[in-house]
């Protein structure tokens, strides 16, 4: 602790320029010390400029004020010594795991011998032994994992930079290689001083930092700071654990409240992300828009009435008709449905018409629907794992709830085709979104 630190963050802004002319401000006046030894969590909800700036700190963008320190030097260009784990894993298909892992020593020009060495060393490290000519497409997402841990840890950097690595897995497969990690990492066996680690999940951060910082949206700024003084292996049933997760979450929750009104991009006056939704398929949608919309009722009626007439229970038909008074096609009062106008276009129009106007009211009414979009739109691969929205669901909601919201956004997303989401790979994407 009482070494120089190994990376020094000051004052860091950022901006970018929007297509429209103007300036979008990141990341404003971060300060952040990595200290030998530690591991730093990095919290705030999407879009708050944490991947920014760990990509400042890699060296691939610079910072437009303020200046990052790496072992007493201001950084200019990507520093060897600091490596990055992402959770998209960035391994390339058409090379072994072994030629992946010596992909990362290439900068470093070693000898043929030596790079191999140092490949089979970090392979074995890290629990792939036996894997080396496999192809990344014959390994499990976890085993896929370990080799982009591999890839980064064989150039035995000072500082490890891990960008949400365990979202992308199902949730035993990422405890798994979390405990990994933290068994090596205590035991002083990664060759490795120094780590910051983005997250969306609390108990991630409490389960491996030693601090966690929290980050403010518009601009990016962190608010708070959290230290977690626990032994490791630290134990998710400890009531201490739990009172970090409680506060972590307060911490969380309020920094979204703090953040500038004019910023927040609630101008949704539909349902906020926090919205539980109920899992009502869009045949059943149409179904009720079409019911209302025809003669007798022509565009209003009771909706006791209409249950009658469809041999439905009434409380199964009023979250229909919630759910489209939520998305602006009806009106709900006093027991009566009435259609917008756009209630009654749809249940005029063709089926690509009224895909394209669910589409409009999907990402115009529900906030989630637009976040998963706007996500994925930004992200180079186009592609979210399910964890990546679950995680920040469940910090409004219960998991059982978050599911179901999860599953009810997927399915309209599918009719509208404003995303695409894989069962077996659990992967938002935009490919085919149909
Ligand atoms: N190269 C870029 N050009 C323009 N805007 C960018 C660029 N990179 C990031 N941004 C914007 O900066 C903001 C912060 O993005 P960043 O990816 O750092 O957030 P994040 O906290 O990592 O979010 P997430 O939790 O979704 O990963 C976003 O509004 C994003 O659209
Ligand atoms: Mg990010």
């Amino acid at each position: 602790m009482d070494s120089a630190p190994l990376l020094e963050v000051q004052s860091v802004r950022k901006s970018f320029s929007k297509p429209d002319g103007g300036e979008l401000f990141v990341l404003d006046n971060v300060n952040l010390t990595l200290r030998e030894g530690e591991i730093v969590g990095l919290l705030g909800r999407s879009g708050s400029g944490k991947s920014t700036l760990l990509r400042l700190i890699a060296g691939l963008s610079r910072p437009a004020g303020g200046s990052i320190i790496y072992l007493g030097q201001t950084l200019d260009g990507p520093p060897p010594g600091i490596a990055m784990v992402f959770q998209s894993f960035a391994l390339f298909p058409w090379l072994t795991v072994l030629e992946n892992v010596e992909l990362g020593l290439e900068a470093l020009g070693l000898p043929r011998e030596e790079t191999r060495r140092r490949a089979l060393a970090a392979i074995d490290m890290i629990g792939l032994d036996g894997f080396e000519s496999a192809y990344p497409r014959e390994l499990s997402g976890g085993m896929r994992q370990r080799v982009g841990f591999a890839r980064a840890l064989v150039v035995h950097p000072n500082v490890l930079l891990m960008d949400e690595p365990f979202s992308a897995l199902d949730v035993l497969t990422a405890e798994t290689l979390r405990t990994d990690f933290l068994e090596l990492w205590s035991k002083g066996q990664l060759p490795i001083r120094g780590v910051i680690l983005v997250t969306h999940n609390i108990e991630e951060a409490i389960l491996m930092c030693d601090r966690a910082l929290v980050f403010a949206t518009n601009p990016g700024r962190i608010v708070s700071e959290i230290k977690v003084d626990l032994a490791h292996p630290r134990d998710r049933l400890d009531p201490a654990f739990r009172d970090l997760v409680e506060r972590m979450y307060v911490e969380l929750t309020a920094s979204r409240t703090a953040e500038r009104p004019a910023a927040r991009p609630e101008r949704f006056a539909g349902a906020g992300i926090g919205t539980i939704l109920p899992r009502i398929s869009s045949n059943l949608l149409s179904g009720l828009l079409e019911t209302v919309a025809a003669p007798p009722y022509d565009g209003q009626a009771d909706l006791p009435v209409i249950a009658a007439s469809l041999n439905m229970e009434i409380d199964d038909l009023f979250p229909v008709a919630e759910t489209l008074q939520m998305l602006r096609f009806a009106e709900v009062a006093g027991g009566d449905i009435r259609l917008s106008p756009e209630g009654r276009r749809f249940a005029e129009a063709d089926t690509d018409e009224r895909k394209r106007l669910f589409a409009h009211h999907l990402l115009t009414y529900i906030a989630l629907a637009a976040h998963i979009r706007r996500v994925l739109d930004e992200r180079p691969s186009h592609q979210a794992p399910w964890r990546r929205f679950a995680d920040e669901l469940e910090d409004h909601m219960s998991p059982e709830a978050a599911e179901q919201t999860l599953r009810a956004v997927i399915s309209w997303g599918r009719y509208a085709e404003i995303f695409a989401y894989d069962d077996h790979t659990q992967i938002f994407s935009l490919e085919n979104p149909s």
